[in-house]
């Protein structure tokens, strides 16, 4: 029925002209006006060995200092750790939430440092789902903190990925948006940075990751950002000094033989970062974090929850019959439960009869066996007794007896 509905819509679809101006076309401005109002909220995740630099690239980034402190070598497994920040730049906030790992790649059994970051990004859309689920949500003030980027350090050796690197980008590429960098690119050479930087492509082509794609589609960006998918990854630089170059205070590291200019384009590809990153493509990054990645972990999640569109015959199903379905069988089981449950109380309960039983007839016979010792054993001293009592008389009457014999001795004696 609502089928037929939507195709006669859609058959009666006609173009009209309007006669005068109405004021829809200012629906582009409501919807940024509401956007600024409501604010932003962005997540970055940064994956990374110990010290490579991730803290310090972040502070370059957004131009300010997060304040992190240096995490040990030391730690038996990975952990993230996520801070959130409010920004604002003209009239625009930011919620910004920058998660790093602690101790990544430390461990003598490297298996399974992926493991957290996995379970992290999807404890955040297992969040976001279950306020979807609410019967009352608040989607609308929730803090989402989904992972919109994962930015992956590779650490300098250029000689290729490690296999961690591999293992893990493989991991999180149906979860997150993943740009891959080359870490503190000032310590390798011109000549081996293209090679390096091809060696990965080849790398992560040949293993089937997937990173994340500069989206073409859109005209007004399609030209910066296919040029710039060609630079991936980005080779960045990243300090926390400041060096006065003319008249202006610039990020640099300095070195006895000179310095690297974060800024600078010929000495390294921040700044196509940070253009890519925030000032391009983080409203693409928020989308596709929740149309395709979000939508894949829902996805997945309903239908191991027992939820699908469609029955086992390919037919179309509403949520609701699924639901129904599922409650009738879950009343089923329960119904089965209880069932076996009652059956098995009766067969303990007849089992316990039983033994209960058996010790009464054990009992009783103990009982009877002490009963008949006790009676043959009073009988034993009735006779004892009876005996004594004989023995006592006899002697009694010899003793008489024999006091006469003497007396009557005695008095013959005199005479
Ligand atoms: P943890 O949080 O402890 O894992 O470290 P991290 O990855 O946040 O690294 P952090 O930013 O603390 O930097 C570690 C060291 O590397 C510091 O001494 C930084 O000055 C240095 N460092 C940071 N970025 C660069 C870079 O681009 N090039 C070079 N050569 N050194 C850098
Ligand atoms: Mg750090």
């Amino acid at each position: 029925m609502a089928a037929v509905d939507v195709e006669r819509v859609e058959n009666n679809l006609r173009t009209l002209k309007l006669s005068g101006r109405v004021g829809f076309d200012s629906l582009p401005d409501q919807l940024v006006s509401k956007s600024v109002q409501n604010g932003f909220i962005f997540n970055i995740l940064c994956i990374g060995e110990t010290g490579l630099g991730k803290s310090t690239l972040m502070d370059s980034l957004f131009n300010t200092s997060f304040e992190s402190t240096p995490s040990p070598h030391t730690l038996p497994s990975v952990k993230l750790k996520a801070h959130t920040y409010e920004l604002q730049e003209s009239n625009v906030r930011l919620k910004l939430t920058i998660v790093d790992t602690v101790g990544y790649g430390d461990q003598i059994n490297k298996e399974e440092s992926y493991r957290a970051v996995v379970d992290y990004i999807d404890a955040q859309f297992e969040a976001y789902l279950q306020e979807e689920l609410k019967i009352k949500r608040l989607l609308n003030n929730y803090h989402d903190t989904r992972t919109h980027i994962c930015l992956y350090f590779i650490c300098p050796t250029g000689h290729g990925l490690k296999s961690l690197d591999l293992v893990c980008m493989k991991k999180l590429d149906t979860k997150v948006n993943i740009v891959p960098i080359i870490a503190k690119a000032d310590t390798i050479s011109k000549t081996e940075l293209q090679k390096f930087k091809s060696k990965i492509m080849q790398e992560l082509t040949a293993n089937g990751v997937e990173i994340y794609q500069f989206p073409i589609d859109d005209e007004s960006v399609s030209e910066i950002n296919s040029n710039m998918n060609s630079h991936v990854p980005f080779a960045v630089v990243g300090s926390t000094d400041f060096v006065r170059v003319g008249n202006k205070m610039t990020r640099t590291r300095q070195y006895p033989w000179g310095n690297v200019q974060v800024e600078n384009e010929t000495h390294c590809d921040f700044v196509k970062l940070r253009e890519m990153l925030i000032r391009t493509n983080m409203e693409d990054m928020r989308e596709k974090t929740h149309c395709k990645h979000y939508e894949l972990y829902r996805k997945k999640r309903l239908e191991q929850m027992g939820f699908s569109d469609v029955d086992a015959e390919n037919k179309p199903v509403s949520f609701q019959q699924t639901f129904e379905a599922k409650r009738n069988n879950h009343v089923q089981e329960l119904q089965k439960k209880e069932d076996e449950m009652r059956q098995l109380f009766v067969v303990r309960v007849k089992e316990k009869e039983a033994e209960l039983k058996e010790q009464e007839r054990e009992l009783q016979e103990r009982f009877d066996k002490h009963k008949k010792a006790h009676a043959e054993e009073k009988k034993k001293l009735e006779e004892a007794k009876k005996k004594l009592e004989d023995d006592v008389i006899e002697f009694n009457r010899r003793k008489t007896q024999f006091s006469y014999h003497t007396m009557t001795l005695g008095k013959s004696k005199k005479k």
